[in-house]
């Protein structure tokens, strides 16, 4: 298979996992995971991300009380919270002309880190949190901004094979060659 093909298999294969195992989520696996995010491309390779691991059951429920629909991240192994420093050192300021790009980096990085999870056999969900609940918790700094929650755990027997159609546009839907007005 080429490695498009299999990038292409590995991607297809990535669903959202919301529910997992109780089986337990060793260090190897998710340092292999976090891994994947710290090699991540990012605007002017600012690395602007911290990856906040909570494995803490208290810790875990009030993060899911601080999510906008994540009312399943207690049952996470693992529930890592990506967080933008925005004020990682910029080489060359003047070509960082959209300071969001450091969030986006963060989203870059968290996907990363669902295809490895995919390569792993390890569950993964992004969830969306409330910015300003989600900062309380982890006690957070003013120039951290929480970008999202990423969710892992080991898949429920059976969950594995519920491969299911990913429902997509078609690409002719969300592609424009050559717009000239
Ligand atoms: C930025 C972003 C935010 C998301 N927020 C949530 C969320 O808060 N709760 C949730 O259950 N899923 C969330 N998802 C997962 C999407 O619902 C899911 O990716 C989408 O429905 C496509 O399904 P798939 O991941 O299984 O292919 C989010 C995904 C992204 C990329």
């Amino acid at each position: 298979m080429s490695t498009y093909d299999q990038l292409m298999t590995l991607m297809t294969k990535r669903r959202s996992i919301r529910y997992f195992s109780d089986e337990v989520l060793d260090q190897g696996m998710l340092t292999k995971i976090l891994e994947a995010g710290r090699i991540a491309p990012s605007v002017e390779n600012t690395q602007p991300w911290h990856f906040y691991v909570v494995r803490d059951p208290t810790m875990k429920t009030k993060l899911m009380d601080a999510s906008c629909y994540g009312n399943f991240v207690a049952g996470a192994g693992a529930f890592i919270v990506i967080v933008c420093d925005k004020t990682a050192e910029v080489v060359s300021p003047d070509t960082l002309w959209n300071p969001r790009e450091m969030e986006y980096s963060c989203a870059v990085a968290g996907h990363s880190m669902m295809l490895a999870a995919t390569a792993l056999e390890i569950g993964s969900c992004w969830v969306s949190l409330h910015h300003g609940p989600a900062h309380d918790v982890l006690k957070l700094k003013d120039h951290q901004i929480v970008v999202g929650g990423l969710m892992l755990g080991h898949m429920r027997k059976g969950d594995e094979d519920a491969s299911r159609e990913h429902q997509r546009k078609p690409l002719e839907s969300m592609v424009t060659y050559d717009k000239d007005r």
